[in-house]
């Protein structure tokens, strides 16, 4: 079976170069004890996020869907000791859980979880003159994806990296009588992406512990 070639090897990756630390492996286990979705990145897919963050420079760092805090935790690996990072949850059980991960991580000090609606709270820190963001991370829901990138790009600057996780979906983006809202929320960023001025996007395909998805590289220009 191709899928478990797939997870071995994502497995061996995993043992020599994304290793969790103690405060990766407690927020996960906490995550588990709160029974939260088991839908955060795999630790290899944690390092990628925070490998990319280091390369954009980041000092300022947004996530979209927070959960237990596991990217968060990854992400802010990447900040200055002066660094910071917001997370946007919707679910105020979840944020609680990510703002213990983060406390017991050390990184109360640099970074924030903010309970509501995505949506909203991206039009707030936009009317509030926010300054813009080095790095974003989008990992919340799927139909408002499309949303989330125009929002985000009035809180970037030039050189900004934004990364939008679950686009390929074993796949099913190919389909074209889509077979759910997740999908069709997915098909209408990247249709978007690929006639928009003024972002340089690829798709980076993923396999492995997630199964067969990928993440959007959107950089921008
Ligand atoms: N980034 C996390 C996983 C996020 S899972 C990790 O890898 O560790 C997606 C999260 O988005 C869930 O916690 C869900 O509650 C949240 N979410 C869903 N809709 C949202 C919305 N409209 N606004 C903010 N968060 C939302
Ligand atoms: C789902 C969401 C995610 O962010 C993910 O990484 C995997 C699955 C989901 O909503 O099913
Ligand atoms: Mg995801």
């Amino acid at each position: 079976m191709k899928e478990e070639l797939h997870k071995a090897v994502d497995a061996f990756i995993n043992v020599r170069f994304a290793p969790e630390d103690q405060a990766l492996l407690r927020a996960r286990q906490s995550m588990r004890d709160a029974q939260l979705p088991e839908i955060a990145v795999s630790s290899t897919q944690g390092k990628l996020l925070q490998m990319l963050a280091r390369l954009t420079g980041v000092r300022r760092i947004l996530e979209i869907g927070t959960l237990g805090g596991y990217s968060a935790i990854w992400l802010a690996g990447a900040l200055p000791q002066d660094g910071k990072l917001l997370s946007l949850e919707i679910d105020p059980e979840y944020a609680n859980v990510a703002r213990q991960n983060i406390a017991n991580a050390g990184l109360s000090d640099r970074v924030t979880v903010r309970t509501g609606a995505a949506l909203t709270i991206l039009r707030e820190l936009i009317d509030a003159g926010e300054d813009p963001f080095d790095f974003i991370f989008i990992d919340a829901d799927k139909p408002l994806y499309l949303q989330y990138v125009q929002f985000c790009l009035s809180l970037a600057h030039p050189g900004t990296l934004i990364v939008a996780d679950n686009v390929v979906r074993e796949g099913k983006i190919l389909e074209t009588d889509a077979p759910d809202e997740k999908v069709e929320g997915v098909q209408r960023l990247l249709d978007y992406l690929a006639t928009t001025e003024g972002v340089t996007t690829t798709v980076l395909q993923t396999v492995g512990t997630k199964g067969h998805d990928g993440m959007a590289l959107i950089l921008v220009n």
